[in-house]
């Protein structure tokens, strides 16, 4: 019999036998997963846990912002923020191809929590050995971890990571769905912006980068992002949509006039979907009033930027994210 309140006691007692005495820390994302992966951590064991939230500089506007004093002020958890955005985009400069990003991406993640690791060390004394994950159900079976289904992408918190990891995985979310995931959130107490918040990959922007992922274009897609989930929010639109990625064609460029100019900029994609699980996707039947709004806004406010074009594939045939 499914409860939220079994499903918390359950993993809770569960993380305390695996953990005993020792430590763990948890990459926090900005997302539900694993905001609610941490907060279930955090009651099991406490302060044993610290939270380590990679800034890659692959985060949509505002975002580190938000996990700094959102999610910090709701559950009180130890956090240390590490700038790791040189980095990151050094390891991903010259490279296009959607699932050598993914590996790459997975790969930093781990090295920097190692990093982490050995500075909570010699922070705090005892080892950590434990690495919290906020894995779904669904993550683990597009990635062919458990039932023998064909392997789609590899989500970087399950096929990406390197094999000479140095920790456990403690992943308390590993049966569950997301709609199960924000309940156990709310179950926990944690706000409604942190358990509503729509789902948001791993990887960032970097996998909405069609082409090579520099920082000017991250600039420029995160300009266009902030418009498009102002414009949703503001016709309050969030709860109807599954989540809306925002992807730049950066390899794509396509003649325009804006002014008395020629230009010849990238577009951009809109990919509204509504989903239960993410397994299976629609796109979203969005007002056209908005769909307006949005396209001029961008084309207005965004540099390079001369066209924006709305995604209208379900899933399957096409994925949420293009890469
Ligand atoms: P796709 O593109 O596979 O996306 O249809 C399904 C859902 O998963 C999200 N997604 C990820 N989440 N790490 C994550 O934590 C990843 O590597 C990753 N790739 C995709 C995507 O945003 C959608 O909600």
């Amino acid at each position: 019999n499914w409860t939220t309140g079994n499903v918390i006691e359950e993993q809770v007692a569960a993380i305390r036998e695996q953990v005993g005495d020792r430590r763990a820390i948890c990459g926090l994302s900005g997302g539900v997963d694993s905001a609610v992966a941490a907060a279930l951590v955090q009651k099991a064991i406490g302060s044993q846990l610290t939270c380590v939230y990679v800034d890659h500089g692959l985060m949509r506007k505002g975002e580190t912002e938000q996990v700094e004093k959102d999610f910090v002020a709701a559950t009180g958890v130890q956090l240390k923020v590490v700038d790791a955005e040189e980095r990151f985009l050094k390891a991903l400069a010259g490279v296009s191809d959607p699932e050598e990003k993914r590996k790459i991406i997975g790969r930093e993640f781990i090295r920097v929590f190692e990093q982490a690791q050995a500075e909570i060390i010699a922070d705090q004394g005892p080892a950590v050995e434990f690495l919290v994950q906020g894995t779904l159900y669904p993550d683990v079976v597009e990635s062919g971890g458990g039932t023998g289904t064909a392997n789609i992408k590899s989500h970087h918190n399950v096929g990406g990571l390197p094999e000479d990891l140095e920790f456990q995985l403690i992943e308390p979310l590993r049966k569950l769905f997301k709609d199960e995931v924000r309940m156990v959130g709310q179950e926990l107490g944690l706000p409604e912006e942190i358990v509503q918040r729509q789902p948001f990959p791993g990887p960032g922007l970097g996998i909405r980068i069609v082409g090579e992922v520099t920082k000017e274009r991250l600039d420029l897609l995160r300009e266009a992002d902030a418009i498009a989930r102002e414009e949703l929010t503001a016709a309050g639109l969030d709860r109807d949509i599954w989540q809306c990625p925002v992807v730049l064609l950066a390899d794509v460029r396509s003649v325009g006039v804006q002014g008395d100019g020629r230009t010849y900029g990238h577009p951009i994609v809109l990919r509204p979907v509504s989903s239960e699980d993410a397994m299976t996707a629609d796109w979203s039947r969005l007002p056209y009033d908005v769909l307006a709004r949005i396209s001029t806004r961008i084309t207005n406010e965004v540099k390079d930027v001369n066209r924006v074009v709305l995604d209208v594939t379900s899933k399957p045939p096409g994925t949420i994210e293009w890469e």
